[in-house]
């Protein structure tokens, strides 16, 4: 088709994709397509524009890597991966809800025996956390496979120190068959997601802090139940309101208690949901 105008080149790129074999694949392009199309008409996108958007999308690219993942970012603190968690995630009341990956987490992080300290010199105080893993009707989840992984009181993950040689405040347990589990860490703290890139330069062009509020990861997979990505947030913490990545749910949020020797405790249970 010739003479293309701004009404019918929506219709002539369905067209041209209408042969895709996946059904899936066509559903998505298609969608993508019509409102891609929609939005430039809609701001009435100038060549200029469409030109800083393909500069920034480049730039993205360029700082990507695979220990940055400078897309995800971009992802992130445009909510687009909450939204995504949002809409694969939605369980029955009482079961915990799920959160953001995030950008941090390690396959093969060190196993240790429930009871273990994953601190291995991370800075912070000494922070002791249990709780069980439990089904919807309060059944224990005997071994479940517990992946953890934070930042610690710089709010700095291991893998970001660039002379990264042994996970810290990072490991690997299974519960007991009572379905409980403990260790000791580190007390983490608030911390900036990485600005040093093009997704900083957007924070900074809309008047966005990058923070997120102090957390604890946990990545939680058991036969029979539906693997649980989310976080345990501080209770407390001055970002829970504007984390830069949208993650927070009340439900989530729980007390970091100091003891009397100094040190804290933080006990949380998880409710898994079947598969
Ligand atoms: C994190 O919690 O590790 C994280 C999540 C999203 C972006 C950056 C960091
Ligand atoms: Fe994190």
């Amino acid at each position: 088709m010739r003479n293309l105008s701004e009404d019918t080149i929506t219709q002539e790129v369905l067209d041209r994709i209408a042969g895709t074999k996946n059904e899936r694949t066509k559903e998505v392009l298609s969608e993508l397509i019509q409102h891609l199309h929609d939005f430039a008409r809609k701001v009435r996108l100038t060549e200029q524009e469409w030109l800083q958007g393909i500069e920034f999308l480049t730039a993205v690219g360029h700082k990507t890597d695979e220990k940055r993942h400078e897309f995800i970012l971009l992802s992130d603190t445009l909510g687009l991966s909450m939204l995504t968690v949002c809409i694969n995630n939605s369980k029955p009341v009482g079961c915990t809800e799920a959160t953001v990956f995030g950008p941090f987490h390690v396959p093969n992080a060190p196993e240790f025996a429930l009871g273990a300290d994953i601190a291995n010199g991370a800075k912070g105080s000494a922070c002791h956390v249990s709780g069980r893993v439990l089904g919807l009707k309060g059944e224990a989840i005997e071994n479940a496979h517990m992946d953890v992984w934070q930042a610690d009181e710089e709010g700095v993950y291991d893998v970001q120190n660039p002379n990264f040689t042994e996970h810290r405040a990072r490991g690997i347990f299974r519960t007991a068959p009572d379905g409980s589990y403990r260790f000791t860490t580190v007390v983490g703290e608030s911390y900036p997601i990485p600005t040093d890139g093009p997704v900083g330069d957007m924070l900074a062009a809309t008047g966005r802090h990058p923070w997120r509020p102090a957390h604890l990861h946990f990545k939680i997979t058991a036969p029979g139940y539906q693997t649980l990505v989310t976080h345990v947030f501080r209770e407390g913490d001055k970002y829970l309101d504007s984390d830069a990545v949208f993650g927070v749910r009340e439900n989530l949020i729980a007390p970091w208690t100091k003891n009397a020797d100094g040190e804290f405790s933080l006990k949380y249970d998880f409710i898994l949901n079947r598969a």
